[in-house]
């Protein structure tokens, strides 16, 4: 099987973590490859905030927990009320927010998420892991959680798609069993 068809198929939900930084040329590398994402109409129309370093982790923790004890938030509230509900899992030294541009992205879900496929993908091939974090996408326009993230840098035009937790794997998980019945072909 080819090298990229394995990679394909041994990416997983990386959610415990060394205490190993990830460095810049690692975050240059996946960066990189996620500039080859295909985008609606070629725009290339996206951003990502890198927040590296447990202590910047943890008040974007807080915030995150802040904006879910609001109104509408329900699912996430009761989790977010627990002291050990973290959106970087097992302590991930880097926290990766992908945002598109609601100007000038014509498809933003889809942009966004392959992104965040690239960066994940790229990540497991040079023995990073990554896990796929949705509560950001959900709190993308609470006022004040978009004013801290614009503290950090995140464009304010910008919708949040999602969020990827990135760090050295313990250990790579196991594969989920593969449902097969996935498509039909006439012809
Ligand atoms: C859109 C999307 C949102 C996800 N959100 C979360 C999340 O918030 N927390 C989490 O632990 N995993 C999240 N995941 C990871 C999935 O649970 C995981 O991909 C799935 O269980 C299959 O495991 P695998 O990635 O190892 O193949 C998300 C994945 C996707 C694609």
């Amino acid at each position: 099987m080819s090298e990229v068809l394995k990679a394909l198929k041994e990416r997983r939900s990386v959610r415990d973590f060394t205490d190993q930084p990830v460095s810049d040329e690692d975050l240059k590398t996946i960066f990189e490859v996620a500039s080859y994402a295909p985008t609606a109409r070629n725009t290339q129309a996206w951003r990502a905030t890198v927040v590296r370093g447990l202590d910047k982790i943890a008040l974007l923790n807080d915030e995150v927990k802040k904006a879910n004890q609001k109104p509408g938030y329900e699912r996430y509230r009761e989790l977010a009320a627990t002291k050990s509900y973290a959106i970087n899992f097992h302590k991930a030294p880097v926290f990766i927010i992908v945002g598109v541009d609601q100007e000038k992205s014509v498809c933003q879900p889809e942009d966004g998420a392959l992104v965040l496929g690239y960066l994940w993908l790229a990540a497991q091939a040079i023995g990073l892991g990554a896990c796929w974090i949705n509560q950001l996408g959900v709190i993308s326009d609470e006022p004040e959680f978009r004013a801290y993230l614009t503290g950090l840098g995140f464009p304010v035009d910008h919708r949040i798609i999602g969020a990827l937790a990135l760090g050295h794997p313990v250990k790579i998980p196991s594969v989920p069993e593969r449902k097969t019945d996935h498509y039909n072909v006439i012809g």
